[in-house]
Order: C-alpha cells, then structure tokens, then sequence
C-alpha cells in the first residue's frame, strides 16, 4: 500500500511513501507515539514539501504536524509569536505584519510551513530566521517526550541546524516561537531593498514585505506554476584565496564576505556563467530567471532533476573548480550527491 506525495512536494514530482500520518496537536503525535509499534528510524517528518527533491517509492512513514494556531504576546516594545507548526509559513509573514508587528518582511512568500523554517534556518534578503528566533518545541520520535529547544541548542548556521545534522529524522517540531517588534527596524542592506531607502521616507514593514514579493514573483517561479523547490544549491564557501584567484580569472564573480577568511559565492552567478539558465534535458529544467532553481517543466520525474542538477554541479566544477552542495533534501536512493 502505498501512499501518492505528488501533492505535498512543490517540485510536483509523482513519488509515494508506505503512510502519511497528519496530526493536528501536540497531544495528538504523543497519543500515536505511545501506541506505536513501528521503530523510529523508519519515520520522515514532512513540512510544506518545498525543500525537498523525492525519488519514486521512498519506502518510509511520513509525518506531518498540521498544527494551525498562532498567537500573540506583547510586553514593551517587543512581541513574540507562538504559530504551529503547519501555519503556513508567508501566512505568518502576512498575519504578523496585518497586526501591525515588524520582523518577518524581508522573509516573505518563503514558499513552506513554520515547522521546517528552523530546520535550515530560512534566510532571504539580509535576514535569516534565527535572527527573530527565540525557541521551538518538538516531540521526540523515539521517546515521545516533549522537549523545548533554545536558540543555542538549534546550533544554526547558514541554511543549516542541529535538525539537519546530529538530529536529523529525531524530532517533529510542534511550534515556533519569534520576536518581533512593534516599532519597525528595517533591514534594507541586501542589494535590491536598498533603494527603498532612499525612495520612501516613512517606509513600513508592509512596503518592504511588498517590494520582497515584487522581487521574488519577478526571479523565482510560483511552484504551482511550475515545480520546483527554490535554490536548489547552497552559496559556495569559499577561501579567500581561492576566491582571488577566481577574481583574477573571472573579474565579475560575485561574491559575500563570510568572515575575515572566507567568501561566500553566488551560485546562480556560476551557473549562469555556464551558460546554462534555461537549459533543458526533457521536462528537467534550469529556470530562465535564476539559474539556481531548478524546475519540472511538466512531467520530469525525481531522477531526471538529479540528473540535471549532477550535470550542474560537474559543468561548474569543470569551468570553475568549485564543487556545489544541493540545498534541497533529496530523499531515496540515489549515487549522484
Ligand atoms: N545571479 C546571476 N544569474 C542567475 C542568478 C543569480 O548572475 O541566474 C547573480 C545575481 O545577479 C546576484 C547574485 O547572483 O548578483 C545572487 O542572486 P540572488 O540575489 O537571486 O540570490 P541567491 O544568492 O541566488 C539567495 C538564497 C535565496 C534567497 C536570495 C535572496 C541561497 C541558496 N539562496 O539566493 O533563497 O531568496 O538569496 O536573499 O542562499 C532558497 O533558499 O530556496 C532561496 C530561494
């Protein structure tokens, strides 16, 4: 018996798993849990499914926390919101600013639910998640104990947690709690935002929420439009001096500073260097607008993505020397990454 994923990942790729088991409260996965007869490790936890590259039958159990609420609380100048897991994720962004709360503009029409944001710590124009995060709950799939995560303990890094690593497949995050504020602190240094600066005088959150969307509808395909799972590649880090070197080859490369010793580069610059947005092999595609997204014209399966994103990769290793990591989780057998 098998169970279709078609809609629950963006990419729209027909894939299945063994059971899909969808829980509307905290009490309800430990309930399930404390009856259970199927061990641990044969769980995967689901979020919004945009983040994720599936291969055919991924012989496993899925999870999902629908859990809708959100809330509230005020003290001073400062807000925290408390929303479930299974909130989606540009809800909260609209939600929060409709209430007149600051925070989550520059981090809109992430594509998701609240649940799997801390997972890779969802980042977009000059703000990453855990700059607003303050903790988390999650149930623990072995024990069934539930357990409240600090920022510290999330251990994030860039597109990365301890969910993704020491954690990974351990717990299902129940509820996100952030930080927000009531009087607007607008972050405008990521290039496109900084005009707004200079345009509107008494800019609010709401303008810089509207201009983020304007940018993301503008570079990065609506998945119901077209599959597809956003960067499909972290940024390469690089050492500065393998970063100079490429400077001196490649004048135009763009690039981040990371800290004093490394750089970060700009992955869709490689690629489309490569000469490669736009680029197709059957309905697997490099999307026209941004070659760090990848995207299923129509009726690619999971392997024809695979195998254009290991096209990708080699054709950049190749012209630059610099080896790039999928971003995307891609779950089922598979010798390309
Ligand atoms: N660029 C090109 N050609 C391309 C794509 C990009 O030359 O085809 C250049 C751009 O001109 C720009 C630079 O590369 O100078 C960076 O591009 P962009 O601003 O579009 O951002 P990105 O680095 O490609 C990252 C995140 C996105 C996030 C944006 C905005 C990663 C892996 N991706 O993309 O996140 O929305 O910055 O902050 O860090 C995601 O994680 O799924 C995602 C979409």
């Amino acid at each position: 018996m098998a169970q279709s994923l078609t809609a629950y990942n963006t990419f729209g790729i027909e894939a299945s798993c063994d059971q899909l088991f969808r829980f509307q409260s905290e009490q309800d996965i430990q309930d399930w849990l404390a009856g259970l007869t199927i061990a641990a490790d044969k769980f995967f936890v689901l979020g919004g499914g945009s983040n994720l590259l599936l291969l055919d039958h991924v012989p496993l159990t899925f999870l999902q926390a629908d859990i809708q609420k959100i809330s509230y609380q005020e003290s001073g100048d400062e807000v925290t919101v408390t929303a479930g897991a299974g909130v989606n994720w540009h809800q909260l962004v609209l939600d929060s600013l409709d209430k007149g709360y600051a925070g989550l503009e520059n981090l809109s029409l992430i594509p998701g639910n609240v649940g799997a944001a801390p997972i890779q710590n969802i980042g977009a124009y000059g703000v990453e998640l855990e700059q607003r995060f303050i903790s988390l709950s999650a149930v623990d799939l072995y024990s069934g104990e539930r357990r409240v995560f600090t920022h510290e303990e999330c251990q994030f890094g860039y597109r990365d947690s301890i969910f993704k690593g020491e954690l990974r497949g351990r717990y299902i995050i129940t509820e996100v709690t952030l930080r927000l504020y009531k009087k607007t602190q607008l972050v405008l240094t990521y290039g496109p935002l900084m005009n707004l600066s200079e345009t509107t005088e008494s800019l609010t959150a709401k303008d810089v929420s509207d201009e983020v969307i304007k940018i993301r509808q503008s570079k990065l395909p609506d998945p119901s439009k077209l599959g597809n799972a956003g960067s499909f590649f972290k940024n390469p880090v690089v050492s500065i001096e393998q970063y100079q070197e490429l400077k001196t080859s490649f004048p135009d490369i763009v690039a981040y500073p990371v800290n004093n010793s490394h750089m970060k580069l700009a992955a869709g610059w490689l690629i489309d260097q490569c000469g490669l947005k736009g680029y197709r092999q059957g309905d697997a595609g490099v999307h026209q607008q941004q070659a760090l997204v990848m995207v299923n014209h129509g009726n690619a399966s999971g392997h024809d993505i695979l195998k254009l994103a290991g096209h990708v990769r080699d054709t950049v290793l190749a012209e630059f020397g610099v080896r790039l990591e999928p971003e995307v989780w891609i779950i089922g057998q598979q010798d390309v990454f």
